[in-house]
């Protein structure tokens, strides 16, 4: 079955917030995953896979709330085979204009016998229970084959088969451990379209891991062989070596419509926005050669290719990085631009603020343009970014001041803790060491620190710096963020942030431990 009467049309199904946030680690709050499905919502997602309803109170809270808000976009949750799981997932969606309820079960020898302990009649069995009980609840319900490009096939054309039957409009086959090659996977999807009877009644869908490097082609080969749905994580996120990367597919159809007439309706200007996002949140650096948003994705060091580039940007650019969400001249504002300047650059840039966002936004703008003399497009997201992440703590940074160099380094800081400022001196093997003790000592935890990571966001000494400090208490991990032109100052905000994260999930967890 093709999508909307577009045999051609293919539907990006994103699933940062769920296949993504189980990387060890990627963990988001609810203010986070909100933020990043209004994200994907603007870039045109079609499906947005929000969360595991029935793994924790935490996901079914936050596919809750993502259904409420979210109108453009599906909303959909993932559930086991069984009633529970079903039945949760469509309590969680139920506020969503458009909901799909995803189940799955593994059909692979290896998995039924070792992790399901089932014969595969009971897992068919299994198959069609599970899509019938979802289609009480919804029209659109998908249905996924764990482990499906091992799975024998003539027992994945049964499964498939019986799950349209019972009610499936979409066939997810998923190469859950990133094994399969192109050729192989394709080759999947033609028998199944073959094969299976009723197929033409289902949209074919993939989802690819990338274990082996290959989640992206092996992707697009099954877009060719007639996949109409594709899984995918911005910056590839997603267990282990990721899920396919969303930007390269969408770029790679986009490119070469030659090879692949096919396309989706995906906003591409929004990519670079929801990227820069979901590394933000999660911690997750891209690395410079990443294709498509790494920072050297589009930059051209080597004379002969600037070279070329001057006399035809076609030489070496096969496209555009406007076309991806970043302007060409990366240098934009000012200390002298006005208000005006700064609002279009924001919409530029994909943020749809109002007025008094703009304004706090603006008057942030005035106070970095002060201290760093070029103020790039990078600045300006991490800027407008690092005060949405911030929005609601409970404990923020008041002041800090610190001396280091060959003395023992010493710290002075201020804190505001639910409207109290405290303050505290200290000292410590490094100004990071000394400042975070500070902030121990004014909020007391257990949190063990298990990353800090410093990057900066441009170039120059007068960069602004992005930490990221991700903390641990009692298995819960959060990840906090800081931007500043002071290090420092964003090592500090960064660790006050994540104190703050572990605050909310203490207060969901134990509501008598936020006495820190
Ligand atoms: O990788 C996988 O098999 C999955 C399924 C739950 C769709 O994520
Ligand atoms: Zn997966």
């Amino acid at each position: 079955m093709s999508n909307n009467s577009d045999p051609n049309r293919v539907v990006i199904f994103d699933t940062t917030l769920r296949d993504g946030e189980q990387s060890p680690g990627a963990s988001m709050n609810l203010e986070e995953k909100l933020h990043i499905a209004q994200v994907l919502e603007e870039m045109g997602v079609d499906v947005i896979e929000a969360g595991f309803p029935i793994s924790s109170h935490g996901d079914f809270e936050a596919v809750h709330e993502i259904a409420k808000v979210v109108t453009e976009s599906t909303v959909c949750g993932l559930s086991r085979a069984t009633r529970g799981d079903i039945e949760l997932t469509a309590r969680a969606i139920e506020p969503a204009k458009r909901r799909r309820i995803h189940t799955f079960i593994s059909t692979s020898p290896l998995h039924m016998k070792y992790k399901l302990q089932m014969e595969p009649d009971a897992v068919y069995e299994k198959v069609v229970e599970s899509v019938g009980f979802a289609r009480r609840f919804t029209d659109d319900v998908e249905w996924s084959c764990e482990d499906g490009s091992r799975t024998e096939h003539d027992f994945l054309c049964r499964c498939v088969e019986a799950a349209i039957n019972a009610g499936a409009t979409t066939i997810n086959i998923p190469d859950t451990v990133g094994y399969a090659v192109p050729d192989e996977f394709a080759a999947i999807i033609t028998m199944l379209r073959e094969r299976v009877p009723n197929i033409d009644k289902a949209v074919i869908s993939a989802h690819c891991h990338n274990d082996l490097g290959l989640a992206v082609a092996n992707s697009l080969a099954a877009v060719q062989a007639g996949a109409r749905q594709v899984e995918c994580t911005i910056n590839g996120l997603g267990e282990r070596a990721g899920n396919a990367s969303m930007e390269e597919i969408v770029m790679a159809l986009k490119t070469r419509q030659d090879r692949m007439p096919c396309h989706s309706t995906i906003r591409t200007e929004h990519i670079m926005r929801a990227s820069r996002l979901v590394s933000a949140v999660t911690g997750f650096v891209v690395q410079p050669n990443k294709a498509i948003v790494g920072a050297n994705a589009f930059a051209h060091e080597a004379g002969i290719h600037q070279d070329g580039m001057l006399k035809h940007a076609g030489t070496y650019e096969i496209m555009t990085p406007e076309s991806v969400g970043l302007s060409r001249s990366k240098l934009v504002l000012g200390k002298h631009s006005g208000r005006h300047a700064f609002r279009e650059k924001l919409k530029e840039l994909g943020y749809e603020l109002g007025d008094n966002a703009v304004g706090d936004a603006f008057r942030r703008f005035k106070d970095l343009a002060d201290v760093k003399k070029e103020v790039f497009d990078e600045d300006i997201v991490a800027l407008v970014d690092d005060e949405v992440l911030r929005a609601n703590d409970r404990v923020k940074l008041v002041s800090l001041s610190i001396s280091c160099g060959t003395a023992k380094p010493e710290a002075v800081l201020e804190l505001d803790i639910d409207g109290k400022v405290s303050a505290c001196e200290g000292s410590g093997d490094g100004p990071v060491d000394a400042a975070f003790k500070c902030i121990k000592q004014l909020f007391p935890t257990e949190a063990k620190l298990q990353l800090y990571q410093v990057h900066a966001v441009t170039g120059g000494t007068d960069a602004q710096a992005e930490v990221t400090v991700r903390l641990e208490e009692n298995d819960r991990t959060v990840n906090g963020q800081g931007a500043d032109t002071d290090t420092m100052v964003a090592s500090v905000k960064a660790y006050v942030n994540a104190l703050n994260k572990l605050l909310v999930k203490r207060e969901k967890t134990a509501p008598s431990a936020l006495s820190a």
